[in-house]
């Protein structure tokens, strides 16, 4: 399931993401990729461990927390530390898979990568090229959002980040553990989760909310690792 979380950042965060990482300091985005998305990847990040970075990353943190969406669609039991590229004129990331665990840095403790995220700081008009293509069973679906946008997608898919044909493109991106593994259970919760939201708001009818509700839970209480 892919999926855009419009406005993931108020306007005040995203322009503090985005004036601080003008000034920022870039390093080879070949630093975290794997084996085989090394050999593709053709753009600059934020060194990880770097002060700017975790501050950052604890501002689109905090947001998400507080994102209904965000928390219905990836129900999360785990989320890496959110990372910062940038690609130039001439940028790239050609296809490849993100790898299925990643060691969490500092504590050593392991990820599973259910579901990626793309959280876009560039308004899409300043750059040309860029877009984010995920392949699904569907075909290939292209994303180019604007900025404080952000696009969740199983990390099963194949994915790709075109040439930057004319300025640059800033993204945030991580990862996610989800508590519930399976894509197409997550996305059976979301979907009765959504129908719950939209019954409450036009005054469906209380018990029957009640009990959707309650199969929702026995739900997640089936399948969720936590
Ligand atoms: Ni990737």
């Amino acid at each position: 399931m892919l999926l855009h979380i419009p406005d993931a950042l108020s306007t005040e965060s995203l322009q503090e993401c985005q004036t601080v990482l003008e000034q920022a300091d870039w390093i080879d985005g070949r630093a975290t990729a794997g084996y085989q998305g090394a050999a593709v990847k053709n753009n600059t990040q934020l060194a990880e461990s770097s002060p700017l970075a975790q501050h950052l990353g604890d501002i689109v943190l905090a947001a998400l927390e507080r994102n209904p969406l965000f928390i219905s669609a990836t129900l999360p039991a785990r989320v890496y530390p959110p990372m910062f590229n940038r690609y130039g004129e001439g940028a790239y990331f050609g296809s490849h898979v993100d790898n299925a665990i990643r060691l969490l840095p500092g504590s050593g403790a392991k990820l599973r990568t259910d579901i990626s995220a793309t959280l876009f700081l560039s308004a899409p008009d300043v750059y040309d090229g860029g877009e984010l293509l995920i392949e699904g069973a569907s075909g290939v679906q292209s994303v180019k959002l604007p900025a404080g946008h952000l696009v969740v997608y199983p990390s099963t898919s194949l994915h790709r980040v075109e040439p930057i044909r004319r300025g640059a493109r800033v993204a945030c991106f991580f990862w996610i553990q989800s508590m519930v593994r399976d894509t197409a259970q997550r996305a059976l919760l979301f979907d009765t989760d959504a129908a719950i939201q939209r019954l409450r708001q036009t005054g469906g009818d209380e018990r029957a909310v009640a009990q959707l509700t309650n199969t929702y839970h026995n739900l997640l209480r089936m399948w969720a690792d936590t």
